[in-house]
């Protein structure tokens, strides 16, 4: 008799899925290790458990890099990550050592632009601090001047990354009436359909009423905006940022916010992730900080978690990836 049990691959899933991702991956054959707790699993307790595994899947809380697979060792065949950013994944180290990293473009792209939409209008017409004004029984009457914010329509909006985000916010915009600016390294293809007209940098600073941040997280695009492109937006300039942390130096944009240098910044990612909660941007009334929730929908979560199985028993079975970060990795 022999004991296929040894055969199956060994597998570290970092956070508890959705269904029925989880039920297909309970049942996959494989030997599952799931991290049962509701945060991250500390670094050093995802080194110990991957050690020996053939699949990792992770999530943008999970810092994988060169020490991270090397404690893993030679055994690791497919890292698989529910998200579209792998900004967390040393990809050059893991295609080095011919690891195969999935991800999940597309599912979310509709879920995070509601939301970036959602964050720009609640961000301009103060509806946090407006809510929680009545709330705390600071509504006493009809004011003129209570809670008033700027027009999002009839606005410049400059969107920094036009990719598939960043137009699926353009085309719910352009029911704004608004006027679409874009800057990207390369003109977009989307840019026509959306109507967007590309801008150089200086120009995008200058003239947009709302910056909306939808490029990817790189050295590129480390703290993209800085003191300098903050001290060339205008005063009334709102940020809305729902791309990663990095992309903005958050000192000086607490700076701008606190100075009045621009009016205000909608955040749904910051660095760290959480913020601990006596963190100064948190005290200011311009900010409206969410928990990274711009793919927070039921059906945008329930697909990423289903195409990160499917990266994930793809590269166990020693198959293409479905949606592979690194394509490099085959050559
Ligand atoms: C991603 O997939 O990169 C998103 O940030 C998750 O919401």
């Amino acid at each position: 008799m022999v004991n296929t049990a040894i055969a199956l691959p060994r597998v570290f899933v970092t956070r508890r899925l959705p269904e029925p991702a989880l039920s297909r991956l309970q049942q996959a054959p494989i030997v599952l290790d799931l991290w049962p707790e509701a945060g991250p699993p500390p670094y050093e307790e995802l080194q110990r458990r991957v050690a020996g595994c053939q699949g990792l899947l992770c999530l943008l809380t999970d810092r994988i890099d060169e020490a991270l697979l090397a404690a893993a060792g030679s055994e690791l065949r497919v890292i698989s990550q529910m998200a579209v950013g792998v900004d967390n994944i040393d990809l050059a180290a893991c295609t080095r050592r011919g690891i195969p990293v999935g991800h999940t473009p597309g599912v979310l792209t509709e879920a995070t632009a509601d939301l970036a939409v959602a964050l720009l209008l609640a961000t301009a017409r103060r509806l946090v601090e407006a809510a929680n004004d009545v709330k705390a029984g600071r509504w006493h009457t009809w004011d003129p001047m209570g809670w008033v914010g700027p027009d999002v329509h009839g606005s410049t909006v400059g969107i920094v990354g036009l990719g598939r985000i960043g137009a699926a916010v353009a085309r719910r915009l352009q029911g704004f009436a608004v006027r679409l600016l874009y800057h990207n390294p390369r003109p977009s293809p989307w840019a026509a359909e959306v109507g967007a007209t590309w801008v150089p940098w200086e120009t995008l600073l200058a003239e947009s009423d709302f910056i909306t941040l939808h490029c990817p997280y790189s050295p590129a695009t480390h703290h993209l905006i800085n003191a300098a492109a903050l001290a060339q937006m205008k005063p009334t300039a709102i940020l809305i940022n729902t791309a990663r942390g990095g992309v903005v130096d958050q000192e000086a944009l607490e700076q701008a916010l606190r100075t009045g240098r621009i009016a205000a910044a909608g955040l749904d990612v910051t660095t760290p992730e959480p913020l601990p909660a006596d963190h100064p941007l948190l005290s200011l009334p311009n900010v409206v900080v969410l928990p990274h929730i711009g793919s927070a929908s039921l059906s945008a979560r329930r697909r990423m978690a289903e195409m990160a199985v499917a990266n994930l028993l793809a590269g166990l079975a020693g198959e293409r990836l479905p949606h592979c970060a690194n394509p490099a990795v085959y050559g």
